[in-house]
């Protein structure tokens, strides 16, 4: 199958189908945050931080989630439009406190947001990680809406602290602080 060829900010790039827009970005060394993204696993879509603007050739303009959305012939990205980078800023604020990695680089003091969490952002990496890499399947998300949370199966602390490889994937401590 042919490469795909698209534009990134102005810049030409060529691609092979399937391959997302996330991954075609970083092949010209254009960085898009992500949270929830991490090439190991499985593409996932949860955070929305990775969101870019994008105008398909037959001139259509949305907004996508550049690390599942796939390269497309044609198509012209923008990564840092002032829309996005609104977006980005209160993605950020309603993850705070959980995930301050990206609040200096925006500008994001504080949150305006009580979103009832106190420290996940529920970006999925560590239950994910578990699951695809470890296949040791130990962590799971409880409850709906803002009552979701991230649960350990009962009993598996130790069996937790013994492997611990998804602490460091965690933004806010919190799988670290229950074991
Ligand atoms: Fe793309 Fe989370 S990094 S949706």
């Amino acid at each position: 199958m042919e490469n795909v060829k698209l534009e990134i900010d102005g810049k030409a790039v060529e691609a092979a189908p399937g391959t997302t827009v996330l991954q075609a970005a970083k092949s010209l060394g254009i960085k898009i945050p992500t949270l929830c993204h991490d090439d190991r696993l499985e593409e996932y879509g949860g955070c929305r931080m990775c969101m870019v603007e994008i105008e398909t050739k037959w001139g259509r303009k949305r907004l996508v989630a550049s690390c599942v959305y796939p390269v497309e012939e044609g198509l012209k990205v923008q990564t840092s439009t002032e829309k996005v980078m609104r977006i980005r800023r209160m993605i950020i604020e309603l993850l705070w406190p959980a995930w301050q990695l990206y609040a200096e680089e925006y500008g994001v003091k504080s949150s305006r947001f009580k979103t009832g969490m106190t420290d996940c952002s529920l970006c999925g990496l560590c239950l994910r990680y578990c699951s695809e890499i470890k296949k040791a399947n130990v962590i799971y998300f409880r409850g709906r809406g803002v009552e979701r949370k991230p649960a350990l199966i009962e009993g598996a602390e130790m069996q937790c602290r013994a492997c611990g490889e998804c602490f460091t994937l965690c933004g806010s401590g919190w799988i670290a602080s229950r074991c």
